[in-house]
């Protein structure tokens, strides 16, 4: 089982958390495994950029991004060098410390 270090987000994980999930496994759904309720408006199809969050350690250790992820990660607020479409993002053994960046593109539409 890889590591996964959540910091603390406001409305999702108040406390930060720290979970484990089996390598292979997408960020996406190791987080909604241990009910940390990311959003993932698309239904996880690489259609949306509300799962982005942002690989502080271990990015090297994810799977490579696809085109379709860059293009649409492009679109995401907040976007770093080390984003990725949690959805998309496959951990390997490596363990990670993710942030989920403040906004989605949902919120920031909805004007918050
Ligand atoms: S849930 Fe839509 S791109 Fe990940």
């Amino acid at each position: 089982m890889t590591r996964i270090t959540i910091l603390p987000h406001e409305e999702i994980c108040p406390s930060g958390a720290v979970i484990e999930a089996a390598p292979g496994t997408t960020i996406c759904d190791a987080l909604l495994d241990q009910d940390i309720d990311i959003d993932h408006a698309c239904g996880q199809v690489c259609a949306c950029t509300t799962c982005h969050v942002v690989v502080k350690e271990g990015f090297d250790s994810l799977n490579d991004t696809t085109e379709d992820e860059d293009d649409m990660l492009d679109r995401a607020w907040g976007l770093t060098a080390q984003s990725r479409l949690s959805c998309q993002a496959k951990i390997g053994d490596t363990p990670i410390v993710i942030e989920i960046p403040k906004y989605s593109l949902n919120h920031a539409k909805e004007g918050h």
